[in-house]
């Protein structure tokens, strides 16, 4: 109770600062805003991954979960069936599809993902960069297996999955990927691990890269994660969404900038640009 309590008043926080693009002037911050959250298009490969999450979502069978991270809130269980692990674990739409045409608008070449589950966020990468070299990480070997016969079924070839923690398996991906266009950071959610990804990746990093970070408001440590990065001297800009945060890296940004977007849909503006 208490925890959402904590949620309601820091997504209030958020939400009285946020813009919608109409009231953004950046025009590298506009064209995320316009492109991410503005555009409502519904692309085919939308209606092909929510078929997937569909079944999965119907799928009772259980299996055994090695839990590594700050783990599920909302059922910890060993035991696990596919059905509850598609309601918890998995990215929802919305934020998968706003990933999607993140994807879209800055087509990294490689892109890493910490913490595969069944493999809906990653299909959805995948779809919006059909040649890119796709990574996913994933801890539990019976979680993995599933992601990897969600890939089969729908014929992707671009990802590869490693099974393993990540704090170790980061050693041999990271320079096997060598140069890092994106990464999607969505497991173990604690301060000091998720702060230990970030300095792993920016090792790879360069001065386009994107990163993104999920829940970054879901804890005290999660949110002092966030404000660690958003302090960290290579983040010149940050965009916080609130059930996610995206990083850039870029030099041309020459002061440090924080901003609060939202879609214009979920906080309209009164008097229209003004
Ligand atoms: C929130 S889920 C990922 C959801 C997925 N990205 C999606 O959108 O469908 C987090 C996953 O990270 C895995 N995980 C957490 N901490 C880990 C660690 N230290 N090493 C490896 N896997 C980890 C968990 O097993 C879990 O499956």
């Amino acid at each position: 109770m208490q925890k959402r309590i904590k949620l309601l008043t820091r997504y209030l926080a958020y939400y009285s600062k946020a813009q919608n693009y109409y009231r953004v002037h950046s025009p590298f911050v506009f064209e995320f805003s316009k492109h991410v959250l503005e555009d409502d298009r519904l692309f085919y490969a939308f209606d092909e991954l929510e078929n997937l999450r569909k079944v999965l979502l119907k799928n009772r069978k259980t299996i055994q979960v090695t839990d590594f991270g700050a783990g599920s809130q909302v059922d910890s269980a060993k035991t696990r069936s596919v059905q509850s692990i598609a309601k918890s674990a998995a990215t929802s739409p919305a934020f998968c599809q706003m990933l999607f045409r993140l994807i879209d608008l800055y087509k990294p070449k490689t892109i890493l993902e910490l913490g595969t589950s069944l493999g809906l966020a990653t299909l959805y990468h995948a779809a919006a960069a059909r040649n890119a070299d796709i990574y996913t990480i994933e801890g539990c070997p019976n979680t993995a297996a599933l992601a990897q016969a969600n890939f089969k079924r729908m014929e992707v070839e671009n990802i590869k999955l490693k099974i393993g923690q990540f704090e170790q398996v980061l050693d041999t991906v990271l320079p096997e990927i060598g140069r890092l266009d994106y990464a999607f950071i969505d497991g173990n959610h604690r301060k000091a691990p998720t702060l230990d990804y970030f300095e792993r990746c920016l090792q790879y990093a360069h001065n386009d890269t994107v990163i993104v970070f999920d829940d970054i408001h879901w804890s005290d440590e999660m949110e002092a994660a966030w404000d660690a990065i958003k302090a960290h001297p290579k983040v010149t800009l940050t965009i916080d969404l609130f059930f996610c945060g995206v990083v850039f890296l870029r030099k041309e940004q020459q002061e440090k900038e924080h901003f609060n977007l939202i879609p214009s849909r979920w906080k309209p503006s009164l008097f229209g640009s003004l």
